[in-house]
């Protein structure tokens, strides 16, 4: 799939942004969805960088959905998102704290980072949007640079069930697909 029409629209106002984090993750089935990633997350974050005084990015941040889970690991976090009225969002939120970051940025077009200035990248939920295999390469480029050591990316699997249920309900409902999922040998 690559139709540049299917890339995501960015959330253009903090309204909207807050109307998406009332709505997302509130069924059970996504609330389940969250506690897993929230504490997959946690896991591999504390198994492998460690706890306290550690510098993470966040992107792409969203509404700043794990921003708590960094505070509670004792980072400081650098929050970037392609939307600007997600990072305006994130600045604004009361647990932002003194020594957060929040700025927009586009990570295709390179990232306002200095090289390894960042202890551990986190990138959830965004290579499903991203339809060329150049976009993934971009991002993943960007990582290495900006990260001393770790980067923790996500990608829908093509190989898994959650790819052939999407399938199958967009063919009943007669709409296409619109996350680009890939294997793990193409990752
Ligand atoms: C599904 S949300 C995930 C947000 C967050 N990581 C989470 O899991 O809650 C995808 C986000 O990717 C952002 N995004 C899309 N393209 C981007 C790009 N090229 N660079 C940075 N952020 C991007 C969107 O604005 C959106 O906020």
């Amino acid at each position: 799939m690559s139709n540049p029409d299917q890339e995501e629209k960015p959330f253009r106002s903090e309204g909207a942004v807050e109307y998406y984090e009332s709505k997302r993750y509130k069924s059970s089935i996504q609330r389940r969805v969250d506690q897993r990633e929230q504490s997959t997350l946690r896991e591999l974050l504390r198994d492998h960088v460690g706890e306290g005084g550690k510098h993470v990015l966040d992107l792409p941040c969203g509404y700043g959905r794990f921003l708590p889970l960094f505070h509670g690991l004792g980072y400081r976090v650098t929050s970037m998102d392609i939307s600007e009225a997600m990072t305006d969002y994130v600045r604004k939120r009361p647990d932002f704290g003194p020594n957060d970051h929040a700025e927009a940025a586009d990570v295709r077009a390179g990232l306002p980072l200095e090289d390894g200035s960042i202890d551990a990248v986190c990138c959830i939920r965004l290579f499903q949007h991203f339809h060329y295999p150049e976009w993934r390469q971009q991002a993943l480029k960007e990582f290495a640079r900006v990260s001393n050591r770790y980067a923790m990316v996500t990608f829908y699997d093509s190989g898994c069930l959650h790819y052939w249920s999407k399938r199958l309900l967009a063919w009943l409902k007669r709409k296409p697909v619109r996350v680009q999922m890939i294997s793990r040998e193409t990752f």
